[in-house]
């Protein structure tokens, strides 16, 4: 029996992280090679996005399957986080506000690089993200390979930082960095992680801070701490190793949230802009 023969193509958009899949139509199923193809594609490239699709909420969560189980999300434990509605996996990554009240999550302008739920025991595995309104210029998504920035690190820094954990912070800021004197832990989300991951399907070591998110190093003190960290930060977000995402309706793009940060771009906040996003079931980091 033949079998059907998939057109998805694979095309590297970027020599660091990023590539275009082509030949997949998401609104329809996919077989289970095309399936399998798209979690290769993801490994091998960090972020993979997909132009020209039409896709519904069930067609969209049919997509995201193919990935992994999606999460469900679960409501700030502050209360005062973004609104929404917390009984379904989708999240709307928006700056529209109706009747006085935005109609999802983190608002308008630009937003520091960070990881999704890096915060959370177990950060999720992967984020998509659909375009369904867009400004006039801006809001570009830029995204930096993470493996590539642990290669980065200095040798001497490298062997300091070995072992240690790193504590991460949600505080729903978007371009500030998180000053501990002034943030009740118990009242936001935060976790301890370690500074070098393995990635848990490639095997292979990242970098695991962002300038947004990442408050200190364990074992430092807070001057060795914020010295290492903000020669993290540079080396995350060299230019050299970031992709940054020329949006398109009808795009949806697909980031492993283990092995890359992301940051957004400013855009005109007098403009709607409307993202849909899911996320898929992570797992503990591991050193
Ligand atoms: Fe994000």
């Amino acid at each position: 029996m033949a079998m059907a023969e998939t057109l998805l193509k694979v095309e590297k958009r970027h020599p660091y992280v990023g590539a275009e899949i082509m030949g997949v139509d998401l609104s329809k199923p996919v077989d289970a090679d095309t399936g399998a193809a798209i979690r290769k594609a993801l490994d091998d490239n960090i972020v993979i996005f997909f132009r020209g699709q039409n896709l519904d909420e069930p067609q969209q969560l049919r997509a995201a399957e193919i990935l992994g189980k999606v999460a469900i999300r679960r409501r700030p434990v502050s209360g005062d986080g973004p609104g929404g509605d917390f009984d379904t996996p989708f999240m709307m990554v928006t700056n529209i506000v109706e009747n006085g009240k935005p109609i999802g999550a983190f608002g308008d302008g630009e937003m520091w690089f960070h990881h999704d739920t890096s915060y959370y025991p177990e950060p999720h595995r992967a984020t998509l993200l659909y375009a369904m309104k867009l400004t006039t210029w801006g809001g570009e998504t830029c995204f930096s390979n993470m493996y590539e920035a642990y290669n980065r690190i200095p040798r001497k820094l490298r062997d300091r930082l070995e072992g240690r954990r790193v504590l991460q912070i949600h505080d729903y800021k978007r371009r500030e960095r998180l000053n501990l004197e002034a943030i009740d832990i118990s009242k936001v989300r935060h976790n301890w992680q370690p500074i070098f991951i393995t990635h848990p399907a490639t095997g292979n070591k990242a970098l695991y801070i962002s300038r947004l998110m990442s408050a200190k190093i364990e074992g430092l003190s807070h001057e060795e701490s914020e010295d290492a960290l903000n020669q993290l930060f540079d080396i995350s977000e060299t230019p050299e190793i970031v992709y940054e995402h020329p949006w398109q309706m009808g795009d949806l793009i697909v980031w492993d949230n283990w092995c890359s940060i992301h940051m957004r771009k400013d855009f005109p906040r007098e403009e709607g802009r409307l993202m849909r996003r899911l996320t898929i079931e992570g797992q503990a980091m591991q050193f």
